[in-house]
């Protein structure tokens, strides 16, 4: 039998304006996580199972977009048909929230069926990431690889994209100070697809103006990965408000999150923001000891269904 894991991520800047080329920074959540197991078994096929959800499926039968059925014909169209094996995935990262549940769910089981098949030039995050990619596709229709670039590599990321003309850019980053964060769910179930999809629209009737939003999200990021390296928190905070601000004109933001935000900045926190696809999903708080409590105390005031925490740091 062999395991492996990946983390849940948040995105700290950048999202949305990403996908159009822009650079955006997110960590790995490692407190919670996604894991596979893979195991030969007698039987000829492939046996996904995912008992969190009391699921079982065949692979031959799993649909196009089934979750595990996706991962496993990503890392096939690289390595070859794959049988006799039973994969089991479990997971603690909740679902369509933002915290990267899908990519790291293929991650894992990527990575252990490479492992387990003594592909280990397939186990690599280089390699791993790039089938995870090819199943957020099909997920998502055109995301940008910053997800499955943090839950392969499990190390904060700066990325940008390939666009047009422009390569991408790759780099992990040096965290001058780590960055203590409260991460709080809405409770709403928000699709990335959607609200990507909305961008989208807004951006082809009114381009100037959805570039100019996409160019702002790029300058907030790129002062936001000096500040990470420079350990300065109190900018941090502002570059966070900055950026909401503009997910806020992007339409991205919801009254939910917008709630959220108000309570962690009225309790101390030195910044909040929106993070992932919005309209629901998880919004995060800058925080240190001294606020740590009362944040975490007003965002479950103000309606929060999950306070998590993480500790961004270099691995
Ligand atoms: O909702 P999440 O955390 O999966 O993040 C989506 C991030 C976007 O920038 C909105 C889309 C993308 O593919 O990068």
């Amino acid at each position: 039998m062999t395991q492996a894991s990946a983390p849940g991520k948040i995105i700290l800047f950048g999202e949305h304006a990403v996908v159009y080329g822009q650079p955006a920074i997110a960590a790995p959540v490692t407190q919670v996580r996604a894991t596979a197991e893979v195991e030969n078994a007698a039987h000829a096929g492939v046996l996904l199972r995912a008992p969190d959800l009391r699921e079982e499926t065949w692979l031959a039968a799993a649909a196009e977009d089934h979750p595990l059925g996706a991962a496993v014909r990503a890392f096939e169209a690289v390595a070859g048909p794959v049988a006799h094996l039973t994969a089991t995935v479990t997971s603690t990262i909740p679902i369509a929230s933002g915290l990267g549940s899908g990519a790291a769910i293929a991650a894992c089981l990527i990575r252990a069926l490479a492992r387990h098949l003594g592909r280990e030039d397939l186990a690599t995050d280089a390699a791993v990431s790039t089938m995870t990619f090819e199943v957020e596709k099909r997920h998502h229709g055109t995301p940008s690889g910053i997800d499955n670039t943090v839950v392969s590599y499990e190390q904060p990321v700066y990325f940008r994209r390939a666009f047009g003309a422009q390569p991408s850019i790759l780099s992990t980053l040096t965290v001058g100070r780590p960055l203590y964060c409260l991460i709080a769910n809405t409770g709403v179930i928000a699709l990335t697809k959607e609200s990507v999809g909305d961008v989208r629209r807004q951006w082809l009737a009114e381009p100037e103006r959805f570039e100019t939003l996409f160019a702002r999200c790029g300058q907030i990021a790129q002062q936001a990965r000096a500040a990470i390296e420079r350990g300065d928190q109190a900018l941090l905070g502002q570059l966070m408000g900055e950026n909401h601000a503009v997910l806020q004109a992007m339409t991205v933001s919801s009254a939910e999150l917008d709630r959220l935000v108000t309570a962690a900045l009225a309790a101390g926190a030195l910044g909040a923001k929106m993070s992932g696809g919005g309209r629901g999903g998880n919004m995060i708080a800058l925080v240190d000891e001294t606020c740590e409590a009362d944040v975490r105390e007003a965002l479950t005031a103000a309606g929060a269904t999950s306070v998590l925490e993480t500790l961004v740091a270099a691995s």
